[in-house]
């Protein structure tokens, strides 16, 4: 069974539909990934399956459960964490108050997740006093995902994590989030460096224009040569 699966998901944004019948899942202790082009409906399935988007037609289903007419909030709450691809920090904020924000639904003690991240991520214990509109792009990008770690989810959601950073601080972040699949958070990302998060991708998904294209492990897709012409770049 599916830590989280979006089913034949159609829907969009009050107008036309953006999703036509899409379909995503992970599995637990897994990486997936979506790639496609712009404009594709990749950060729009991942709304949709955070709650942030009604959907006409599907089904979303954590651990089987049906939660497609949960709140983001209580999505939270059932074990979902969600980095969206656009303000995903609050910049006036220091790394600790974006952290503790992250928090913000546990009444229970948070210090040890805390300390977690700070073990994951050590720059930030080092600036956690700065405000996180201070710190490097890739800095922001792990406090955003530090943040969505601080409710412990069982899937954590990224929406381009890698988004304007440099290739080396992109395979930096790529082995932060191996380390945390390996932890047993099952990870689904969107990614616009499609070729090396394929590498680290147990399965992937390509969209385009709101439908699966292709769905297969992420080695088969790299190799597939229509995959490779058509959404690679060859
Ligand atoms: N808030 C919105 N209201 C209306 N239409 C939207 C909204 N957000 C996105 N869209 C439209 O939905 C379609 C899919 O957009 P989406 O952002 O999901 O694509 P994407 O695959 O994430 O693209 P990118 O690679 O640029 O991030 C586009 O046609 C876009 O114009
Ligand atoms: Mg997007």
């Amino acid at each position: 069974m599916s830590v989280l699966i979006g089913e034949t998901m159609t829907g969009g944004y009050g107008g036309a539909d953006i999703l036509h019948g899409c379909t995503i899942a992970v599995e637990a202790g897994e990486i997936a990934v979506i790639v496609g082009p712009n404009g594709a409906g990749k950060s729009t399935a991942m709304k949709a399956l955070f709650g942030m988007l009604p959907l006409r037609q599907g089904q979303v289903r954590l651990r089987g459960r049906d939660i497609t007419a949960l709140s983001p909030q209580d999505r939270v709450k059932a074990g979902m964490g969600f980095v969206p691809q656009v303000r995903n920090v609050f910049a006036s904020m220091t790394v600790e108050e974006n952290l503790e924000m992250g928090a913000f639904l546990r009444e229970d003690d948070f210090r040890e997740t805390m300390e977690m991240v700070y073990g994951l991520f050590p720059i930030l214990r080092e600036k956690r006093r700065q405000p996180a509109g201070q710190l490097s792009g890739g800095q922001r990008q792990q406090v955003a995902v530090g943040r969505a770690l601080m409710t412990r989810p069982e899937v954590l959601m990224l929406d381009e994590p890698t988004a304007g950073v440099s290739p080396i601080v992109m395979d930096e972040l790529f082995d932060k989030i191996i380390e945390i699949a390996a932890a047993g958070i099952a990870i689904l990302m969107v990614e616009q460096n499609a070729r090396q998060a394929l590498n680290i991708a147990d399965r992937g998904y390509v969209l385009a224009q709101g439908r699966n294209h292709f769905t297969d492990t992420g080695e088969a897709l790299m190799a597939n040569p229509e995959v490779r012409r058509s959404f690679l770049g060859g």
